[in-house]
């Protein structure tokens, strides 16, 4: 079973993910394997949506605190399927962290310590959600995006906040454009 076709949504959301870590990799001038292994992580980082129930994935409303309990399963199920898949379980942090939070608020395990490249997916997947529509609410401006990111800043690596930002900046044109077309135009 592919992300691609369980839930298409999800893996648009993942490759403007990846787009975005790969370029904060770039403005935190990380070597190129690392940046690959961030980019990498990034497309892959809900890999493990596709073992929750598609009712719940795809639900147009909020979901229910039992619903919300299976989609925090989805880090866990992500990593557990790379770490067999040997040639790629070197991407397994990326993935199982990319909920944590550096307040300790995240998931699966409440973490305030977490790998660099799993701060960046959050960061990107955080800003991806929040100006992008959901069905029960309108997407924000990538700047709106940017303040809360800020005002998260217990949350946040606000060092990220700040390379998103100029990532943004610098291709205002180019974001406008990947988000028209869901992000697999560029
Ligand atoms: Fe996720």
């Amino acid at each position: 079973m592919s992300l691609r076709n369980y839930h298409y949504e999800t893996y648009k959301h993942s490759i403007r993910v990846a787009k975005l870590s790969y370029n904060i990799a770039n403005i935190m001038q990380l070597d190129i394997k690392e940046k690959i292994t961030i980019y990498k992580g990034a497309l892959l980082h809900d890999i493990g949506k596709v073992m929750i129930p598609i009712n719940i994935l795809a639900k147009p409303d909020k979901l229910t605190e039992l619903e919300y309990d299976i989609m925090k399963l989805h880090p866990k199920y992500g990593a557990d399927m790379l770490e067999v898949l040997t040639p790629l379980a070197y991407l397994t942090s990326t993935v199982l962290y990319h909920h944590e939070r550096l307040d300790g608020t995240g998931y699966p395990y409440g973490l305030k310590i977490i790998p660099f490249g799993a701060q960046i997916v959050a960061v990107c997947d955080s800003f991806d959600a929040m100006t992008n529509d959901r069905q029960y609410r309108k997407a924000k401006s990538a700047f709106e995006a940017i303040r809360d990111l800020r005002e998260c800043d217990a949350k946040y690596n606000q060092m990220l906040v700040s390379a998103l930002e100029n990532v943004i900046k610098t291709n205002t044109k180019a974001f406008e454009k990947n988000r028209e077309s869901n992000g697999i135009a560029i």
